[in-house]
């Protein structure tokens, strides 16, 4: 064949393979079978390397910025797949416990009994079972929406593909961990850093007959929504799993009391090497499914569960310098570049220093021998420096009074809660004047909680920030492609997918929207409360009325500190006009407010005193349940005042001047057809 004949071939497959990945990940609309595209995309990589002079840019050999998980389509969790709270110290364990009584409403004579599980580092899964049969398997993704990575499952010969157990309920998602041992991880060791590493590439090869040939584990831990599922407590849960035939872990405990948490956290980490899988701690969870109900969720992590993180590794090396970084912020973070040095198995050559008084307090200078430690996925810190071994001509740091980005002045605020000044050290440009707080504001704003842009990273920002093409984050949903699609790296197809993700994300919710704007103080949290009370997004765009502030602070949760931050927020210009901008690109979904017809539904309430065997967390739980709201003052909005024990006098006094309902503890419960 004549070399124009070979590049006409060689074009055609090219097109042909991106009408292919068009109709799959535009169109979720696969034409042909995994091996037909697999079989195609080999071909033109075989006569790429047959054939020198054939070099497309369109090749799928030189996709960059292309992310594997684009290979699957993405699929609803019917219950969110959460994620857990960590705990380090024994004193956060007593905190953990002291929470859930408070919320409770019980005193620390009340046992509470928890299933101890170590917590296995690999990648968590959702299969679903209809009747019996395993006929969908997601990966967690973000937790609302996950990857079909159905076949690649199947291939695990620890998931059941079929059960057939009278019990075993008629739907359910069984959740669990997939993850390699390590002694199969040395044998297979190639191309990954490490275990966890390797099962999750694995997991995402496109092709399920690549999974096969690795030799994948699963072992279950909880679920997700089910029909006919009859238990009552974690531990019978995990029994159940096992007659099922599925495998748990062998060295999970019921257990109660933080001396018997602590005394087995120990044993296990004493054991850890000697496990043939990689755990980084324990999960605790409270065994009783009724109690579980009762606590619920804040934000996306359960109350009702922890997990207590192993210590870390420790380390020695060299502070070679000591940089300042500008957070979203404006938060001045200092970090010491070291010595790259293993470890744990990870090569680490930054450690945060976390903030001008740690440097003071630990005297620590450039050119100190240091003690670094990590501690599970938290950044590296340094933990001390060795006074013994400092240089000569040392010098003390010192902090710098201006920002490094834009030159402002930087301030330490003065905090009126704790009435002490901060620890941190803050530039004092507003809006987007700083570059670096820019930048880490976009990086904000596309990242997993918040916008989510799949395959917009952290160094995508950087490298369009550099190159002009964002500044605001209304500039990203106007990319220029035509400009992206000539850079080095990026092709038709990584632009096809990326313009794809871009798209996808402009139907948001408001509370993500309020969320990615990356107020201060508004974190996930406080952007649901917000949301929740604006439902629409021209209302909270039009923010800027005292009167308004002064309404935010009825809502429950939100504090003075938030409101001043809403309120600097929406005094600076260039955030305006962010919204209006974000206005026209986007379609902001109203928010949904919580089962719009339950009891509640249009009713404000407050409580004043302690009520019965009942918490006010669990009272606000259950007036938002049930479509009610909480409010945090008396004023006109109140429709009823919950009274307890000891109740405040003013309240009540006001209450009786408003004309607003007074009612009792009874009287709340009979509203929700409850007797205690
Ligand atoms: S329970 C709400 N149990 O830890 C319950 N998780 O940060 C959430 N994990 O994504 C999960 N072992 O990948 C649970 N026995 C265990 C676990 C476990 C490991 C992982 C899982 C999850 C992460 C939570």
């Amino acid at each position: 064949m004549n070399k124009i004949k070979l590049q006409l071939k060689y074009e055609e497959k090219i097109q042909k393979l991106n009408i292919l990945n068009k109709l799959y990940f535009n169109e979720n609309n696969p034409s042909v079978s995994d091996a037909e595209y697999d079989k195609l995309k080999k071909e033109i990589i075989l006569l790429e390397q047959k054939y020198n002079f054939l070099n497309s840019k369109n090749s799928p050999s030189k996709k960059v910025g292309y992310k594997p998980s684009k290979n699957f389509k993405k699929s609803l969790h019917k219950v969110p797949m959460l994620s857990l709270t960590n705990a380090f110290t024994e004193e956060d364990l007593k905190n953990f416990e002291k929470k859930i009584l408070n919320f409770l409403s019980k005193n620390e004579e009340f046992k509470i009994t928890y299933s101890a599980e170590p917590k296995i580092d690999g990648i968590s899964a959702s299969l679903t079972y209809k009747n019996g049969e395993f006929y969908k398997g997601l990966s967690r993704g973000d937790g609302k929406e996950g990857e079909e990575i159905t076949e690649n499952l199947k291939t695990i010969k620890d998931i059941p593909k079929k059960i057939s157990y009278k019990d075993f309920p008629e739907e359910i998602d069984i959740r669990g961990e997939v993850f390699i041992q390590n002694s199969d991880f040395e044998i297979l060791n190639q191309k990954f850093a490490n275990p966890r590493n390797a099962a999750s590439g694995s997991l995402r090869q496109k092709n399920p007959e690549e999974t096969k040939k690795i030799p994948l584990k699963f072992i279950a831990y909880t679920f997700g929504y089910e029909k006919g599922l009859i238990v009552n407590n974690q531990f019978d849960y995990l029994k159940k799993l096992n007659e099922w035939g599925f495998k748990t872990n062998p060295l999970n405990i019921l257990t109660s009391g933080i001396k018997n948490l602590m005394k087995n956290y120990q044993d296990i980490e004493k054991k850890r090497a000697d496990i043939d899988f990689d755990i980084d701690g324990i999960v605790y969870k409270v065994n009783d499914f009724a109690i579980q109900k009762r606590l619920g969720n804040v934000a996306n992590a359960p109350r009702w569960a922890i997990a207590h993180k192993f210590s870390s590794n420790k380390a020695v090396s060299q502070i070679i310098d000591i940089e300042i970084q500008v957070g979203r912020t404006g938060a001045l973070t200092p970090v010491a570049k070291i010595k790259p040095i293993n470890i744990g198995g990870v090569i680490v050559s930054n450690a945060t220093l976390h903030n001008e008084d740690e440097i003071i307090r630990k005297d620590i200078r450039i050119g100190d021998t240091a003690v670094i430690e990590r501690a599970g996925d938290v950044i590296p810190h340094i933990l001390s420096v060795d006074i013994k071994k400092r240089l000569k001509n040392s010098k003390k740091f010192i902090f710098p009074e201006n920002c490094p980005s834009c030159g402002s002045k930087t301030i330490k605020e003065f905090n009126k809660i704790t009435k002490k000044v901060d620890a941190v050290r803050r530039c004092s440009s507003e809006g987007y004047y700083c570059d670096k707080i820019s930048i880490e504001k976009l990086k904000h704003f596309v990242s997993k909680e918040a916008f989510n842009v799949d395959g917009f990273g952290k160094k995508i920002v950087e490298s369009f920030w550099k190159l002009k093409l964002i500044k605001f984050p209304q500039d990203i949903f106007k990319l220029d492609y035509s400009k992206i699609e000539k850079l080095d790296g990026w092709g038709k197809l990584s632009v096809q997918n990326l313009k794809y993700s871009i798209d996808q994300k402009k139907n948001i919710s408001l509370e993500k929207l309020i969320y990615s704007l990356g107020i201060r103080h508004i974190g996930l949290e406080n952007a649901k409360l917000l949301s929740k009370h604006f439902v629409a997004f021209s209302k909270f765009k039009n923010l800027s009325k005292q009167s308004d502030y002064e309404d935010l602070l009825n809502i429950d949760g939100i504090g003075e500190t938030q409101v001043n931050s809403i309120k600097s927020f929406f005094s600076n210009e260039a955030n305006l006009k962010v919204l209006s901008e974000l206005e026209k690109v986007l379609v902001v979904k109203n928010t949904i407010q919580n089962s719009e017809d339950g009891l509640l539904k249009n009713k404000t309430f407050l409580v004043t005193g302690k009520l019965n065997g009942i918490s006010r967390a669990e009272v606000k739980s259950l007036i938002e349940e049930n479509s009610g709201k909480t409010v945090s003052s008396v004023s006109k909005k109140l429709n009823y005042l919950i009274i307890g024990d000891k109740p405040t006098k003013k309240k009540i006094d006001s209450a009786k001047q408003l004309k607003i309902n007074i009612i009792d503890q009874a009287e709340f419960l009979k509203m929700l057809n409850k007797t205690s």
